[in-house]
């Protein structure tokens, strides 16, 4: 007979917080965000980690390069879906990395020959109002001057004329030279009180671009998460099935992690690919896995291996319909806290800390704080994302009403890439996972994940919790009957303000 757990499968909805004591002088503005991705060896506090505890999940409709750069500028991170040919997903990593830097390479350049003509069709395409003028036309050519759109008048000089005629000359452009750092090439551009400053080496040939708008940018997003050379940090999603061909091709496109893309990873087939990454990439690869429910699956995957964080969830994303379709799944705060149980036992044992991350159905902010509290280290959502301006679907007005749509990965929607993937052709859909459905548009990322990140924060002040490890330490939850839910709204009153709908339309629950 099978074994029949003692605990019921519980979702984060049947959870609350009691509030602990909160110290003078604790605020919200105090309140650290930061959490791991890769693992960590006596919680030592280096390796890759991120500003704040979301991302977002590995799905077409959610992790596209606008989402990645807007949610890497709030100090999260995204997995680009891997549910597209390998080139497409590397070009997207490549494209997030090379989105804003320190030091860019120029990728809109112009011929001392160009006709003004030539090079306002140039700026139309790449959208860039600074043209460097090299000898060759070329990003690392000789410069020989510099071109913006206010040296010239679309619409009343001759656009048959040569860029040499309108450009500042080389003797007059400000410029650095190699070696000089970000902080004086900012400095240059401050003092000359210029846009742009190129970079040049000893045969005055160019190496890259620094821009004040990006130290602008950079002053207005100071959660924002960087790799070493300032370039946004991104992720990208795996399968089991061509990840010899997509790794190196991923890490080579300059993603900052890795992990693997499946509803179900307790499998020998997941645990062949991390051992063949970690064995030929070692530790320059931050590799997730998963998703698992249970401290079985965790054991599995981590005890031998160099696993760095854990993916937990089956069945709870907004779109799944796993648990209907195959009978498997777990309530997802039971599989949250199984998992953490192990891993805080694994951790004593062995001193190796595994960052934990619940994937999927979380539907208020609320949940995410009880997630968090449980132990997950970071949460990783679909709809959430898929809701915001920057998701890379097309709005669409239904009676009146903005959506965007918002489809499983386990839809033959999502899945009709591999018809034209060579590597993936043979495999064939039986049965749909997901759904293809719509999510009411709710604006900005920035605007909506603000509101989260607050009420993260307050939360976390109520419980007297400065850090994330310090809340999972403090939180006591209790379980809440039926009725308690139902307390929880208003009761007896009649509220004739929009806001309520509005916080609610946030989270698609109107
Ligand atoms: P959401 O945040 O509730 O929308 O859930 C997003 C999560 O659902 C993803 O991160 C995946 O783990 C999971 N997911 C994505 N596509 C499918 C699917 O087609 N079937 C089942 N689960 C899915």
């Amino acid at each position: 007979m099978a074994t029949i757990l003692p605990d019921v499968s519980r979702t984060f909805s049947e959870f609350l917080l009691v509030p602990r004591l909160t110290k003078k002088g604790q605020g919200v503005d105090k309140v650290d965000l930061t959490t791991p991705l890769a693992r960590r060896h006596d919680a030592q506090a280096d390796g890759f980690g991120i500003n704040v505890p979301i991302v977002s999940a590995c799905m077409q409709a959610v992790s596209g390069v606008e989402l990645a750069i807007s949610l890497a500028r709030q100090g999260g991170l995204s997995f680009i879906f891997c549910s597209q040919p390998i080139e497409s997903q590397a070009d997207m990593v490549r494209h997030v990395k090379s989105h804003k830097a320190g030091f860019v390479l120029s990728d809109s350049n112009a011929t001392p020959q160009t006709t003004l003509a030539e090079v306002i069709d140039l700026m139309k395409r790449t959208g860039h109002s600074t043209v460097p003028v090299t000898e060759d036309g070329s990003s690392t050519g000789r410069l020989i001057g510099l071109l913006t759109d206010k040296d010239f008048w679309e619409f009343e000089d001759d656009l048959s004329k040569q860029v040499k005629e309108h450009m500042t000359p080389m003797e007059a452009v400000i410029h650095g030279n190699v070696g000089v750092s970000l902080k004086e090439a900012n400095q240059l551009l401050h003092k000359h009180k210029k846009e742009c400053l190129p970079i040049l080496d000893g045969e005055n040939k160019l190496t890259s671009l620094v821009f004040k708008k990006d130290y602008v940018d950079h002053r207005r997003h100071p959660m924002e998460l960087l790799d070493e050379s300032k370039r946004l940090c991104v992720g990208a999603a795996i399968n089991t099935h061509d990840y010899q061909q997509r790794v190196p091709a991923l890490l080579e496109a300059g993603a900052d992690a890795l992990c693997f893309d499946s509803s179900d990873g307790f499998t020998d087939y997941q645990m062949e690919g991390i051992d063949w990454i970690k064995k030929n990439f070692g530790n320059d690869v931050v590799l997730g896995g998963g998703n698992i429910v249970s401290a079985e699956g965790f054991d599995y995957l981590v005890k031998n291996s160099e696993l760095d964080f854990m993916k937990v969830g089956m069945g709870g994303g907004s779109i799944c319909i796993t648990r209907e379709q195959k009978g498997t799944g777990r309530g997802q705060a039971s599989a949250l806290m199984a998992v953490v149980a192990r891993r805080d036992e694994y951790f004593k044992e062995t001193g190796i800390y595994i960052p934990v991350c619940s994937d999927g159905g979380l539907t208020n902010d609320t949940q995410i704080v009880i997630a968090l509290a449980m132990g997950a280290d970071l949460v990783m959502m679909g709809r959430y994302f898929a809701m915001t301006d920057e998701s890379p679907t097309p709005k669409t007005s239904i009676n009146g009403q903005m959506y965007k749509p918002y489809w499983g990965e386990g839809t033959q929607r999502a899945q009709n890439w591999q018809r034209y993937s060579d590597a993936m052709s043979s495999r064939e859909m039986r049965f749909e996972e997901g759904v293809d459905a719509y999510v009411p548009l709710v604006g900005p990322l920035a605007e909506v994940f603000a509101t989260t990140l607050s009420k993260v924060k307050s939360t976390m002040v109520n419980v007297g919790a400065d850090s994330l490890s310090e809340f999972r330490q403090k939180a006591v939850l209790t379980i809440v009957s039926e009725q308690s839910v139902v307390e929880a709204g208003t009761s007896s009153v009649f509220q004739f303000t929009a806001n309520r709908e509005l916080e609610d339309l946030n989270w698609g629950t109107a």
